[in-house]
């Protein structure tokens, strides 16, 4: 199946200040509005021959593009019509300067929309190219719910490099759906805390995608890694990939033979037809789970390959999928922003953080961050930086979820020490970040660092971390919220590998004073606070009785269970039920910055 993307189309520049709502920044470009309602639903879908149910939208799966133009204002109108389980849509790299409300996270900067509700999702979208959007609650993405998100932008400094636009998405595929693999996840047999493997690689959630490729032509690929678990090395026999956009960031063009692409990550590659080809060509996926990249001899851990072709001639016939056991993979520590942003100043906040997995008190596999797992919180981390006045500046507030509290205009430097024994993909919410170094596979923690540092350093929004080994990443805080820092292992996330950025809780007291309604109202039907600290204690908020703790972890991820106001709701706190159906009552003028005594 190709995939065509509509052609751009320039737009009228000075219309968007008249729609600025919610305190959300319009751009001086664009200016266009995109509206559209998303059934959110069951359906059956059989993408490598296995059929099963898979969550799609308005009928279709798989999600269909969202194709917007920068400077736009998006509109989604979201109906949960899941029948059993929760929803939420997180849009994957937008920064939502102005409406970090609507960055889509559950227990972060919304409830989760429950079955037979319908949430709308408002912002601006300031950047260029290439996105995703997904479910964020459980591992609800791996069920299918996530789709291609698109920015177009009439000054790409790579328009007229390239002759058409095409999109590629790579997927591992499961035949179970998550609620049973995070029973299987989460039970204390699975000792070594081993996340459920897939049965199948997608590319373009199918089989044997075909690209028509005409002579002497020139395509731009956009590549997506929608995967819940594996890296996917992607190669066209034959053909170089010349990269241009990571995550959003155009780059200085750099060729590659081959690329590893993690779950999160995306790249824009332009791929030159041959003049005179007397074949057709495949494209290569191999989906692989823990790899040592740059080792002498790869080493693979799990492994399925998808093939797809670029068809010169329907006369060459379909090429034969190529076994890829040579590997020369493209570092993108090697790749420069197209802007060459030379290393932010020395950091005026230094987090030292390392990760590992394991099991709890109670045998249960589970992630951490300093020893600490992230757990949802009842009250969702925004609405309580919010709420609780000057306390929003003190970490223990948010419970158990590795907050760190920075402030605006301070550079932030990462220095995230793997001590496991896998690789991992972090990625940022809210920002990007320049990537200083990455150490090799086994270099143990972070030492320092006697080489000199890139000039201009890689910047991007999701980073590959080797096993027993460090990354080092700064970033500007310019951009007042709440953003995770977490694994994109889908798996890892209900685990716990997450950290939790507050970005400037004063400023956004002043500047997000009014949640809509709509936000407050979801928690509430669910009983669920929206103010105080993170058990929705408004009055002392250092007092975290009834926080949320990993027992409380769902294991069966999205399943709706009627949220806190279920007499055996699967969070076990029933006995806490009425103190939160009281603040859910009145929660709406807690939200406007009542923070207690
Ligand atoms: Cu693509 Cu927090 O996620």
């Amino acid at each position: 199946m190709k995939m065509m993307l509509r052609s751009l189309t320039l737009l009228v520049a000075g219309a968007a200040s008249a729609l600025a709502g919610f305190g959300a920044k319009a751009s001086g470009r664009g200016g266009g509005v995109v509206t559209e309602t998303w059934n959110i639903e069951w359906l059956d879908a059989a993408p490598d021959g296995t059929a099963r149910p898979v969550i799609g939208i308005n009928g279709q799966w798989p999600c269909p593009p969202l194709n917007v133009n920068i400077g736009d204002k998006v509109v989604i109108h979201v109906n949960n019509n899941l029948g059993n389980q929760t929803t939420d849509i997180h849009w994957h790299g937008l920064f939502h300067e102005g409406s970090p409300h609507m960055d889509g996270a559950t227990q972060v900067s919304q409830c989760a929309i429950p079955p037979g509700r319908s949430f709308t999702y408002e912002f601006y979208v300031n950047q260029p190219g290439t996105y995703w959007y997904h479910a964020h609650v459980g591992a609800q993405y791996s069920d299918g719910l996530r789709g291609p998100m698109i920015v177009h932008d009439p000054q790409d400094p790579f328009i007229g490099k390239y002759d058409e636009e095409v999109l590629l998405t790579l997927s591992d595929w499961y035949h179970k759906e998550s609620p049973v693999l995070l029973k299987q996840l989460f039970d204390q047999a699975n000792v070594q805390s081993r996340p459920p493997l897939p049965e199948a690689g997608l590319i373009n959630d199918g089989q044997g995608s075909t690209y028509k490729f005409v002579a002497g032509k020139k395509y731009k690929f956009r590549v997506i890694n929608l995967s819940a678990l594996t890296d996917v090395i992607l190669s066209i026999d034959g053909h170089l990939l010349t990269i241009v956009e990571v995550d959003g960031v155009y780059t200085q063009p750099a060729d590659a033979e081959q690329i590893n692409i993690t779950p999160g990550q995306r790249y824009s590659v332009i791929v030159e037809a041959k003049s005179d080809a007397e074949s057709n060509y495949a494209i290569n996926a191999v989906f692989n789970s823990n790899p040592n990249l740059f080792a002498p001899n790869p080493q693979v851990g799990f492994k399925v390959n998808a093939t797809g072709a670029i068809e010169y001639s329907a006369d060459f016939g379909v090429p034969a999928p190529t076994f890829v056991d040579k590997f020369n993979i493209f570092d993108d520590m090697w790749l420069q922003p197209y802007d060459l942003e030379s290393v932010l100043g020395e950091p005026d906040q230094q987090f030292v953080m390392g990760f590992n997995m394991g099991l709890d008190g109670e045998g249960i596999p589970r992630a951490f961050i300093d020893g600490v797992s992230y757990v949802h919180q009842k009250t969702p981390t925004l609405y309580t930086a919010l709420t609780v006045g000057e306390d929003a500046l003190s970490p223990e507030v948010y419970g158990q979820i590795n907050a760190k509290v920075i402030n605006s205009g301070e550079i932030i430097e990462i220095i995230l020490n793997n001590e496991g024994q896998a690789h991992h993909p972090f990625h940022l919410h809210g920002h990007n970040f320049q990537v200083l170094n990455r150490a090799v596979v086994g270099s143990g923690a972070f030492k320092g660092w006697d080489e000199p540092l890139p000039e201009a350093p890689l910047r991007r929004d999701t980073i590959d971390v080797y096993a027993g080994a460090s990354v080092r990443i700064r970033f500007r805080a310019d951009n007042p919220g709440v953003w995770l820092f977490h694994c994109h292992l889908e798996w890892h996330v209900p685990m716990g590998l997450t950290a939790t950025f507050i970005e400037s809780p004063l400023e956004l007291q002043k500047s997000l004073s009014n949640l809509p309604k709509a936000h407050l109202e979801l928690c509430q039907e669910q009983c669920l606070p929206v103010s105080g600290n993170c058990a929705g204690n408004r009055f002392d908020h250092f007092d975290l009785t009834g926080a949320m703790s990993p027992e409380h972890v769902p294991t069966e991820g999205a399943i709706w269970t009627n949220g806190a106001c279920g007499t055996n709701g699967a969070d076990g706190t029933d006995g806490e039920d009425g103190a939160d159906g009281a603040d859910g009552a009145d929660g709406a003028d807690g939200a406007d910055g009542e923070d207690g005594a």
